[in-house]
């Protein structure tokens, strides 16, 4: 009998460590980049076709204009120079949801 209002004790107090926008979404970011297949060209902390997704946060952080100039180029899918000189399309983030995207983009730079 007890054990229901320690829950909703415990559910309020989760509740209000949640700060209303700055939490990354770890899960949902891992979940949308798997799902868009970004996996296939990038690794948290090795390179594959692609750049780690470490280096890529190294690279970015700390600079103001570095989250938009992400979602910039997650979004609008410019042309890449891959390893073997070819050059091809960066795949687009697979959603049309602009908060989903920033989310993803927060979690590659807290890499
Ligand atoms: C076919 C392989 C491939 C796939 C799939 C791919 N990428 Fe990339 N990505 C690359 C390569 C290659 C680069 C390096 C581009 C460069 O440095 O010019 C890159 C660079 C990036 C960068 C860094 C851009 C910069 O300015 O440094 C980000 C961020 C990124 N990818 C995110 C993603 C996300 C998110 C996805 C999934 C939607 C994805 N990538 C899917 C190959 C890929």
């Amino acid at each position: 009998m007890k054990a229901i209002p320690l829950f909703a004790a415990a559910a309020a107090a989760f509740a209000l460590s949640l700060p209303a926008a700055a939490a990354v979404d770890a899960d949902a970011a891992v979940k949308l980049s798997k799902g868009s297949g970004c996996t296939k060209c990038h690794a948290v902390d090795k390179a594959k076709k692609g750049p780690a997704f470490q280096k890529i946060a190294a690279k970015y952080k700390g600079k103001a204009d570095g989250e938009a100039k992400l979602v910039d180029f997650v979004v609008k899918s410019p042309k890449v120079k891959l390893d073997d000189g070819s050059e091809e399309e960066h795949k687009a983030v697979d959603s049309k949801d602009s908060a989903q995207v920033k989310n993803l983009v927060q979690w590659i730079l807290a890499q």
